[in-house]
């Protein structure tokens, strides 16, 4: 239970789904966890639970979409435990009646969602690295989405902001690593976090299934432990990576079933 023995870490998107099993994980390793979400109670939720299984946690309120509210998140963790090792920036988000095709997509909703999802992996970054240059080093992390590698009929910009997220994590890694920094990004799948489970048909998530190499689809934990990994010093040689997370869902041929059905007759 010590993989992240001493380490201080800032989850933001930390009272739900991915953040959330990240903070846990982070807690029952040994780190001191602030989990930073708009969402005030269940960040302070998620807080109280690590406090009482034996963990150190404490709660911020951090909106991704606004910079003072990112540079106050961080400015918290160090005031609260003296540093920060680790920082998982994780908030991200679409909108299905907004985030359409080329044609019919709300701009201002592009706009924003450029916003949330990757200037504020920028934002986070920008302000966290000054403490870790002066520690000798850290460990940033950021959520993207296999959105951001497989095109899909809508989300336009869900997919261009995560994809960003992409060439922000190596570019990062690039420009702070002889200051002892790294950087890694977490590629997520499905991973059917309570809101996925809700919002999902199970029609939705049986196609997920059929496509999947894995007989299941993902967890929190999936993630979680991914990015455990990437907070430890286990991964102490790996930077820029973005390492997918997907079920083997994305690693086929698309069209081995049509191969397949020409390959019984030939
Ligand atoms: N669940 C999936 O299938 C999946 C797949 C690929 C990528 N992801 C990515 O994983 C990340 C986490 O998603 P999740 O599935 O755990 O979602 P979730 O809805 O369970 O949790 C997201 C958390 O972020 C918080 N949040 C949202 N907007 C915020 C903002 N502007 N400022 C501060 N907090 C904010 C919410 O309150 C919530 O606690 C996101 O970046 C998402 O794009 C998820």
């Amino acid at each position: 239970m010590t993989r992240v023995e001493g380490k201080v870490a800032l989850v933001t998107g930390g009272a739900s789904g991915i953040g959330l099993s990240s903070a846990r994980l982070l807690a029952r390793e040994g780190a001191k966890v602030v989990i930073g979400d708009y969402n005030l109670d269940g960040a302070k939720e998620a807080a109280k639970e690590i406090e009482k299984s034996g963990g150190t946690a404490s709660a911020i309120f951090l909106d991704a979409s606004i910079e003072e509210s990112i540079k106050e998140a961080i400015e918290y963790t160090v005031k609260m435990y003296g540093k920060i090792d680790v920082l998982f920036n994780n908030v991200g988000l679409t909108n299905l009646q907004k985030d359409l095709d080329v044609v019919n997509i709300d701009l201002d909703e592009w706009d924003r969602l450029i916003d949330v999802n990757a200037k504020s992996v920028l934002l986070g970054s920008r302000y966290a690295i000054p403490y870790m240059k002066e520690a000798g080093g850290g460990s940033i992390i950021n959520t993207t989405s296999m959105a951001g590698f497989a095109s899909d009929a809508i989300r336009t910009a869900y997919g261009a902001s995560k994809a960003a997220v992409v060439s922000l994590t190596s570019y990062i890694a690039t420009q702070y690593g002889k200051d002892g920094i790294r950087c890694n990004a977490v590629a997520p799948g499905l991973i059917l976090t309570p809101a996925a489970k809700n919002n999902l048909p199970k029609e939705v998530q049986e196609i997920f299934l059929k496509f999947n190499a894995l007989p299941y689809n993902g967890e929190p934990d999936d993630i979680g432990y991914t990015v455990l990994f990437l907070a430890s010093d286990e991964s102490k040689y790996i930077t820029g990576q973005t390492i997918k997370v997907e079920g083997g869902h994305y690693i086929a041929n698309p069209s081995i079933e049509d191969f397949n059905e020409f390959m019984k007759k030939a």
